[in-house]
């Protein structure tokens, strides 16, 4: 009998989000006429931008006219558009290759199948709080996890540890779910560990686009020694709204070798093995959010968002409540009022409120005691949702 991977069953029943979809439709099931106030998932709500929309269109039509239709992609990304997108880096002061660069479907995907490039019986170093797919993909690959917990005393950035070791590094800066950014002194702490220990950095820069203080660094590589370590992964789902439409980027420097192997051939090789490709019509679309018009209008989409965090900010402020996040970050992370644990605070939240947010617990033991709301909604509903925190008894 074929034996499946234990490994899955170390895993929690349920994976975070889909357990907060069920309880949401359970409670709409009981209340039908419920109004839900969706803070919980960060998923956007805004339209895909129109020069995007755009370029969507004429892909499209390229693809029903025989001169201009497009099969396979290339495997690691057009090439015109990983130029285009060494070229973004470059104009922040970045140095990064058109061969460096590899498009992909998106940063969730790549945040587990890049683990193919490493030992299964590694281990892995998650700070937490943390995006939960960190754990459970590391934990379905069979390897070891070592947790490095932190808390609002350090401003959820924890730094290397003498006790607690990892081969392979999580960090995501601006932070899911804490909105927490590392300086470039402490990321240079970062990388100077890992170079020290031969250890890789996976870099999730998801967030970069919601950094506000011109200071704080977007991308791993702005630090010195990150070529020798450091792997990034970034993602136009919140940059420019393509959760629904998935597109990635992942940039993996040519210095970047263990053991004598190349980990950006390696990931030629697997790219070219285990994908045919993102498809020619996202590519068209991504490569528009890369213009400048494309940028511009992605900007005011994400102002938009800053102004629902905003609004959460200061509800917190006017109600007192502890909290961090939603300047540099789409997330507002705060400590749940009366001691109450993270799952009762849910329930808390949508039985006497309709607002649906996501317990602090999900995202690491160290999440306990705490809550997120994302400000990805729509105006309509972040307003509600503050006017129906700041009337209630708490
Ligand atoms: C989140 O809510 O943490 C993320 O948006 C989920 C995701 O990016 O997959």
């Amino acid at each position: 009998m074929i034996s499946p991977n234990m490994h899955y069953a170390e895993l929690k029943d349920s994976y975070l989000f889909y357990t907060i979809k069920q309880k949401t439709l359970a409670y709409l099931q009981a209340h039908p006429d419920a109004k839900l106030c969706h803070m919980g998932v960060g998923d956007v709500t805004l339209p895909l931008c129109p020069a995007v929309i755009r370029a969507l269109h004429e892909a499209v039509d390229d693809q029903a006219d025989p001169l201009r239709f497009h099969g396979y992609m290339p495997e690691c990304g057009e090439p015109g558009l990983r130029e285009t997108i060494a070229a973004f880096y470059r104009s922040r002061g970045v140095d990064i290759a058109a061969e460096e660069v590899f498009v992909s479907s998106g940063a969730s995907n790549e945040l587990g199948d890049i683990l193919d490039l490493f030992d299964p019986h590694g281990s892995t170093l998650i700070m937490e709080p943390a995006y939960p797919a960190y754990v459970d993909v590391n934990t379905m690959a069979g390897r070891q996890i070592y947790h490095l917990p932190s808390g609002m005393d350090e401003h959820f950035l924890p730094m290397p540890s003498d006790t607690i070791h990892g081969d392979l590094i999580y960090i995501c800066s601006p932070n899911n779910p804490t909105g927490s950014v590392y300086n470039r002194e402490q990321l240079k702490e970062w990388v100077d560990y890992a170079n020290l220990h031969g250890s890789v950095i996976l870099f999730d820069a998801a967030y970069e686009a919601f950094i506000e203080d011109d200071s704080l660094p977007h991308s791993i590589f702005e630090i010195e020694g990150a070529r020798t370590c450091a792997i990034e992964i970034c993602s136009l789902s919140k940059t420019a709204g393509f959760t629904g439409t998935r597109f990635g980027y992942t940039i993996i420097p040519a210095e970047l070798v263990r053991a004598g192997m190349s980990l950006n051939r390696m990931w030629v090789r697997n790219r070219t093995t285990k994908t045919n490709g993102v498809s020619y019509i996202i590519q068209k679309g991504a490569a528009a959010v890369f213009t400048e018009e494309g940028r511009a209008e992605a900007l005011s989409n994400l102002r938009y968002y800053k102004q629902n965090a905003a609004i959460m900010i200061e509800t917190m402020e006017r109600l007192g409540f502890r909290y961090c996040g939603g300047l540099n970050a789409p997330y507002i992370w705060m400590k749940c009022p009366h001691q109450m644990d993270s799952w009762s605070f849910f329930d808390y939240l949508l039985n006497e409120l309709q607002i649906i947010g996501t317990p602090g617990i999900g995202f690491g033991n160290c999440g306990e005691g705490y809550f997120r709301f994302s400000t990805f909604g729509s105006r309509e509903e972040t307003m509600e949702a503050s006017r129906r925190m700041l009337a209630h008894p708490w």
